[in-house]
């Protein structure tokens, strides 16, 4: 059975199976204005009953912030919170206090409520390891109070929401469906899997050039330079200095002959400034953001005074794609969009006037205040941004990183944790914040390696990259005037545990890859809580300090100076493996250990300095056969760019293992889809008990047998 969406005339409404909206009963039948996070769309509903085992209750209520619309949910005893987007600290939310509204939250703490992006969300994981999600359809400023059970509130005056409320049977499978409902991450380029070096800023031209020549000529891999504001001439968007930045065409050139791609950034605030093109543009085609007397607004940002343009209208975003052509004609691979909360500087809160006007398309809800559309104005941004690019450039996947968002955003642009500060503390939250992001639908997320504000030292460096090299989004950047963060800047010692921690990204990114395909297909996260091992273990439900990358690689971290990780196991057993030791055999003790789990087989490419170096050949294999001799697994592969794999043009090889006797046997299965791979050499890697490890070479498409004789 089928059943369109936005059509309800019942309380709840069964969107697709789990899924459920509940309306304000003082919402007196309004048309629902289409949600700017859920996508319309048909999703299956089978006739099979799910019990929902609680409701939310609509009501209002006067606190000390005034009148408010509330939705509790009752969460029940034993049961762990997470998700709430982009917070600081523990992975576990219960306690907290989330306040949705975009942030420009430079060297954020704990006790900021709100950062950067706003994802008005909840997983809830029942004692019993039963889960559901509770997602409040508002954008305006939203409190999540997990203090008892699930609050959401808004001001009184702020429109009435729905609740959609989402029961599956584990947690995975309500992230799942917040993918259903949300939509998912497209599949990136595959470049924008490898490491990343960025700084605020690398000027002139030739300083960018040098620390890519840097990379190649000391072996460390890295597959992209980033352009921080100061190309630009006078922080004027889409402008290149025309003394530092002359010829960016000529550097693009020298960077891809390296091998490298480069990001630029671009800001949403536009110079006021008449002689400036893009601000004539934007004011002859009246795309700026109005005052609350309907005057273009000013704020000020890097530039001096700006103008904003107003992406909740499709014209303006059609417009501000547009701006994209002649940038991207010069050879500019992605797009970093930032300060898009927006952030302006008139105020210590840095926010605008919260009743400046967006004259929004009807289809985004019709005009209304800027406290309406605040925590979708970086959302609508990216979404110009994405859209622009991907007009001119039919062939090629967008890259687009943002610094704002809004739940559903991971449909437009990857992400990153922001302005952190190089201490353990903000090394230690890289890990809960990634997995609550990605527990909130946004799987590509990474924090500045090093981090941004203040200077590292060897010791943080090496571990920081350590870790971020094996979260989905890895760059390293720093702010301005700081000391040199590149790898090889804190001396030997420190770069060579960076080369080995990115030799290691780089090995593992046929998984990586494969992980990120399923991701943009299934909503499922990249990097994942260790609860997802074994959703019923309470021991599991507060492990900030280590991840599961997939479902199969377990990471283990140190991010205390001092102290090793004591943090529980997942049951079943784990193999430890290094992918990339030392050349003498040893891991290196400031790098995260890994653990294979039982059962599962790995797929891992050799080592590549940037992602122009393939083919992939060989393909190791790592096999950890379970209790009874078994293991199985996947590699997705495609052409890394291009929307060929939309067509068929992929490759989904499946592995299977077994054991019989003395030996194992790796038994290749039919692969699916229209893409032939290259012939080529497999290297089968067996983890066995003892920390045995055994390997045989074969071919690919045939069996191979590996003996294990003690
Ligand atoms: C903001 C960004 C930071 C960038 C800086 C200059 O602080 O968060 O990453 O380097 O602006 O553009």
């Amino acid at each position: 059975m089928i059943q369109m969406p936005w059509k309800e005339d019942e309380h709840p409404f069964l969107i697709a199976d789990g899924i459920a909206r509940f309306r304000d009963p003082s919402d007196a039948g309004l048309p629902a204005a289409p949600s700017l996070a859920v996508i319309a769309r048909t999703l299956p509903l089978s006739p099979l009953p799910v019990t929902f085992r609680a409701r939310p209750v609509f009501g209002r209520t006067k606190d000390a912030m005034g009148e408010r619309r509330v939705v509790r949910m009752p969460s029940g005893e034993g049961t762990s919170l997470y998700g709430t987007g982009e917070v600081a600290g523990s992975l576990l939310r219960n306690g907290a206090r989330t306040v949705c509204w975009n942030t420009d939250s430079f060297e954020y703490s704990e006790a900021n409520q709100s950062l950067y992006q706003s994802h008005p969300w909840v997983l809830a994981v029942r004692e019993d390891g039963s889960s559901f999600g509770v997602l409040a359809d508002t954008t305006c400023r939203c409190e999540i109070d997990l203090s008892t059970d699930i609050r959401f509130s808004v001001p009184g005056d702020a429109p009435p929401f729905a609740v959609y409320v989402i029961e599956r049977d584990t947690p995975q499978q309500v992230v799942a469906a917040l993918g259903d409902l949300t939509g998912t991450m497209p599949m990136p380029p595959r470049w924008a899997l490898g490491y990343q070096q960025s700084r605020w800023s690398y000027e002139p031209a030739s300083r960018a050039l040098e620390v890519a020549r840097e990379f190649r000529a000391r072996r460390v891999p890295c597959d992209v330079i980033w352009l921080d504001i100061d190309y630009m001439d006078g922080f004027r968007c889409f402008t290149f200095d025309p003394h530092k930045f002359s010829d960016p065409r000529g550097l693009n050139r020298e960077l891809h002959g390296l091998g490298f791609k480069s990001v630029w950034m671009i800001d949403p605030g536009i110079k006021v400034d008449p002689a400036y093109n893009a601000y004539q543009q934007g004011r002859e085609g009246d795309h700026f953001l109005k005052d609350h007397r309907g005057e273009e607004y000013h704020g000020k940002v890097w530039p001096g005074e700006c103008a904003f343009p107003d992406f909740t209208r499709e014209t303006t975003r059609r417009w501000w794609g547009e701006l994209y052509r002649e940038f991207l004609d010069t050879g500019i691979d992605g797009v970093w969009n930032d300060m898009n909360e927006p952030a302006v500087f008139d105020n210590d809160e840095k926010q605008m006037p919260e009743n400046n006007v967006h004259r929004a398309d009807p289809g985004l809800g019709g005009p209304g205040t800027h406290a309406r559309y605040h925590n979708v104005y970086g959302m609508l941004m990216v979404r110009a941004t994405r859209e622009g690019i991907a007009r001119l450039r039919p062939n090629l996947r967008p890259f687009v990183l943002t610094r704002s968002n809004f739940i559903g955003g991971q449909r437009y642009a990857a992400t990153w944790t922001g302005d952190n500060k190089s201490t353990w503390e903000h090394l230690a939250w890289s890990i809960p914040m990634a997995l609550n992001l990605g527990l909130s639908g946004q799987p590509f997320v990474g924090p500045d390696i090093g981090g941004f504000a203040g200077e590292a030292d060897p010791v943080l460096f090496a571990r920081w990259m350590g870790i971020g090299a094996l979260l989905p989004f890895a760059r390293g950047h720093t702010i301005k005037d700081s000391k040199p963060h590149e790898p090889w800047a804190f001396g030997e010692e420190c770069e060579n545990t960076c080369r080995l921690a990115l030799e290691r990204r780089s090995r593992l990114l046929p998984y990586l890859y494969t992980l990120f395909h399923e991701a943009s297909r299934w909503g499922v996260p990249i990097v994942r809580p260790v609860f997802f091992a074994d959703p019923a273990d309470p021991k599991l439900r507060a492990v900030d300090d280590c991840f599961l990358l997939g479902p199969d690689v377990l990471v283990r971290c140190r991010v205390n100076e001092k102290e090793p990780c004591t943090s529980p196991m997942p049951g079943g057993f784990w193999r430890s493996f290094d992918p990339s030791p030392r050349p003498d055999g040893s891991s290196d003790p400031d790098l995260p250990d890994l653990f294979f789990r039982g059962g599962s087989i790995v797929p891992l490419g050799p080592v590549l300095q940037h992602d122009g170096e393939r083919p992939l050949d060989p393909l190791t294999l790592i096999v950890t056969p379970d209790g009874r001799g078994q293991a199985r697994g996947s590699l997705y592969e495609d052409a890394g760019d291009g929307h060929a794999h939309e067509d068929g043009f992929f490759r989904q090889t499946s592995f299977f293992a077994f054991q019989e006797e003395d030996h194992i046997t790796l038994q290749p299965q039919k692969p699916f889809g229209r893409l032939h791979a290259p012939e080529r050499e497999v290297e089968v890697v067996v983890l066995l008990d003892r920390g045995r490890v055994v390997r045989t070479k074969g071919r690919e498409g045939r069996n191979i047998v590996v003996p294990i004789r003690a």
